[in-house]
């Protein structure tokens, strides 16, 4: 029987088929992280990885994963993964593509329009008493209709948020590597160079991977292109977005507002600089965070384990 670690406490409905066909070792919390050291010491035997984003899966794991085969991933991106040793050791790995697309683009527009329009705000003044009435220009923010959002990384997730745009009447620019002509045919996106985007977008959405070359890609420079009026949106993942210079740009006021989904290091610390600004609105990265979609992560990670333990080759592979 092939052996599988599980390095958190998923639930039992979709552990179920596995513990039928293979040795199944789990950590048992559902809300923590398996321990660095618990999750090295346990690797020693096993021939798969059920693993989340929070798992480093990298050369010192896999120096000491012998029989280590196959790393499904309850995660669209997969920058804890070590790809590139992957290949060169013949390790499978699968992730979570299109069952997460919509409830991810739904989130990014729930919080473009709660920074644009200071809901949390709102709300936190409501409940402190602070409230004296209806008043003109009270918690004014920026208009989402009819405004220019620059989305950065036109892949699955960023031509559904595009797509949310256009209801709102909003123009559409984009940068990606590929340009994507068909997006532009169809639905009437424009293409832009990173700089230009910036300088012209109301609403600057990252939704790019996250990779060696897009670790800060918005950083001082790029911050200071972008309108003084502009909102920033992070969905993807917080190394993208250089936070020391994100909190500068949001003090001094060179950018308006910025929406945040993850961060460089999560959990976030209470005592982050970005946490102490009305201007942000922080999220504990919870864009796939609808129950539909949760289960069909877990869904699609579950039949991936299932064929490899069938060993057949799984569908959404990475390696
Ligand atoms: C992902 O899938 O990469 C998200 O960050 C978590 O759903």
């Amino acid at each position: 029987m092939k052996k599988v670690l599980i390095t958190r406490k998923f639930p039992e409905q979709f552990v179920t088929p596995l513990r039928e066909v293979a040795e199944v070792i789990e950590w048992h919390e559902e809300l923590e992280v398996m321990p660095r050291a618990e999750l090295l010491a346990q690797v020693g035997d096993v021939d798969a990885i059920w693993a989340t984003l929070e798992d480093r899966i990298d050369e010192e794991l896999l120096d000491r994963a012998p029989k280590l085969k196959m790393v499904s991933n309850l995660a669209v991106g997969y920058n804890n993964l070590s790809i590139d040793l992957f290949k060169e050791r013949g390790i499978m790995s699968t992730n979570t593509p299109n069952v997460l697309t919509n409830a991810t683009a739904d989130l990014a527009f729930g919080l473009l329009i709660a920074t644009a329009r200071r809901l949390v705000e709102g709300a936190d003044y409501l409940r402190a008493g602070e409230w004296k009435g209806w008043s003109p220009m009270q918690l004014t923010g920026m208009e989402v209709s009819g405004a220019t959002i620059g989305i950065i990384g036109m892949g699955r997730i960023g031509s559904a948020v595009a797509r949310r745009s256009r209801g709102f009447d909003m123009e559409v620019l984009y940068h990606n590597r590929n340009r994507k002509y068909e997006h532009e045919e169809m639905y009437g996106f424009r293409y832009r160079q990173l700089d230009d985007l910036l300088k012209e977008s109301d609403f600057v959405v990252v939704l790019t991977p996250y990779t060696a070359e897009t670790h800060h890609l918005i950083g001082e420079r790029e911050l200071k292109l972008m309108k003084k009026t502009a909102v920033l949106i992070n969905v993807s993942r917080g190394g993208i977005v250089d936070e020391d210079a994100l909190y500068n740009a949001l003090l001094n006021k060179d950018i308006w507002a910025a929406g945040l989904d993850v961060f460089e290091k999560e959990p976030i610390a209470l005592d982050h600089p970005l946490l102490t600004l009305p201007n942000v609105v922080a999220l504990p990265h919870i864009a796939s965070a609808s129950v539909k979609t949760r289960h069909d992560m877990f869904q699609t990670n579950l039949e991936a384990l299932l064929t490899f333990i069938d060993d057949d080759k799984p569908k959404n592979r990475l390696t």
